[in-house]
């Protein structure tokens, strides 16, 4: 008896978990079958994705990352990349408008997005107007708003400084011509390393236990409700889309940002969302559930009841991904 019991209930249980194994592959597919792309679990699959042009090595990347924390590169040398975009938080301010040289709000009411998994993108900034991290690096230190310097300024101070001209000289060969554009290259190769691959990924890589029943049930959901018409690939954003089909955004009065030359917006990532509050070009939501509830009505036209925007906000928040070295460096 007691052992019929015993295999009766092992049978039940294996019964389960192998149906939830099915259940679990079945979303994986479903998932890569609309467009979800992994981060690669193998770092040399990883490094294809991020060096495209082979520029990556460990000196620039530790030049780079001094560079994206130095203060030195803006007019009064108060405000570095880390200011804007907090590597050890979201890769954001967490403020709705981004606060620049002497304490100035951008004048178009933006909000400052997220550097975590920029390499991604198709397009850098909210109206795309630049294809990549290191053409994108030289908007922000000469913007007035920003960190206000001129391409000569910064040149002459890193230029001052003899520790920089050394690890310029060993990151690239001692004939180095330190040059604005080198110095927003060498920070864009360190962005490029700027990647955080979550628990998320481990599923979609087949780890079928990386994800609860609930953030897989979330998962679906937002694949079921159309999200995945434009948050895709690999950041789950990153391409222009259009933006406010419904013309129904609450909050379209503040700023006067309107997208690129078609109106079109660049989806963000919504890889670490949970830590990138507030949302939207002009930062006016502050809540998860809020933004998701937004996207139905002005992006879906369809209502996202609050129960199922809190299962799709349980799968958002299982994108938190592992951070690299968010530590401070120490400068020159
Ligand atoms: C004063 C705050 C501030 C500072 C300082 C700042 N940024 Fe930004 N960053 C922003 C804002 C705001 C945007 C969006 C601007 C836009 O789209 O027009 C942005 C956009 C970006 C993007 C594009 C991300 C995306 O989703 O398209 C990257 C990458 C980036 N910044 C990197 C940097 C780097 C590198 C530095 C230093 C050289 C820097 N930022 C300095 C506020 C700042
Ligand atoms: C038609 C394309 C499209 C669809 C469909 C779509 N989004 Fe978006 N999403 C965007 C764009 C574009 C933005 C940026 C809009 C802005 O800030 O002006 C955005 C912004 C967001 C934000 C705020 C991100 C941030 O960093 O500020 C969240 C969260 C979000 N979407 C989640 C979702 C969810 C969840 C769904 C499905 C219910 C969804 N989106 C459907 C295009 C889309």
């Amino acid at each position: 008896m007691r052992i019929s019991k015993f295999l009766t209930v092992t049978i039940v249980t294996t019964a389960i978990l192998l149906a939830g194994d099915v259940k679990g592959e079945v979303l994986i597919k479903k998932a890569k079958h609309n467009g979800l792309i992994a981060i690669p679990a193998d770092k040399s699959e990883l490094m294809k994705l991020i060096d495209k042009k082979k520029n990556i090595t460990p000196e620039r990347v530790k030049l780079g990352r001094q560079l994206f924390f130095d203060t030195r590169l803006s007019l009064d040398k108060t405000i570095s990349c880390n200011t804007c975009h907090l590597l050890d938080q979201g890769g954001d301010d967490n403020v709705p408008v981004a606060i620049g040289h002497k304490g100035r709000e951008n004048p178009h009411h933006i909000n400052s997005p997220t550097v975590y998994n920029s390499v991604f993108f198709e397009r850098q900034f909210w109206d795309g107007r630049s294809p990549d991290v290191e053409d994108q690096a030289k908007g922000p230190m000469v913007a007035d708003v920003e960190m206000n310097i001129t391409p000569q300024e910064a040149e002459k101070r890193i230029k001052a400084i003899p520790e920089y001209v050394k690890s310029f000289q060993k990151a690239y060969g001692k004939d180095v011509k330190i040059t604005f554009g080198k110095i927003a290259s060498t920070i864009g190769i360190f962005e490029r390393t700027l990647v955080t691959p979550s628990r998320y990924d481990d599923f979609l890589n087949g780890d079928l236990k990386a994800l609860t029943e609930a953030e897989q049930d979330g998962l679906a959901l937002f694949i079921e409700t159309g999200c995945t018409a434009c948050h895709v690939g690999i950041a789950l954003g990153g391409k222009m889309q259009p933006f406010d089909l419904s013309s129904g955004f609450e909050h379209n009065d503040i700023g006067d940002f309107k997208g690129n030359e078609n109106g079109m917006i660049k989806a963000p990532s919504l890889r670490n969302i949970s830590q990138t509050s507030p949302y939207f070009h002009n930062g006016t939501v502050i809540n998860l559930i809020d933004a998701i509830k937004t996207m139905g009505k002005v992006q879906l036209l369809v209502d996202i009841s609050d129960e199922e925007a809190k299962r799709i906000e349980i799968f958002l928040k299982s994108l938190e991904g592992r951070k690299p070295d968010t530590s401070a460096p120490k400068l020159p």
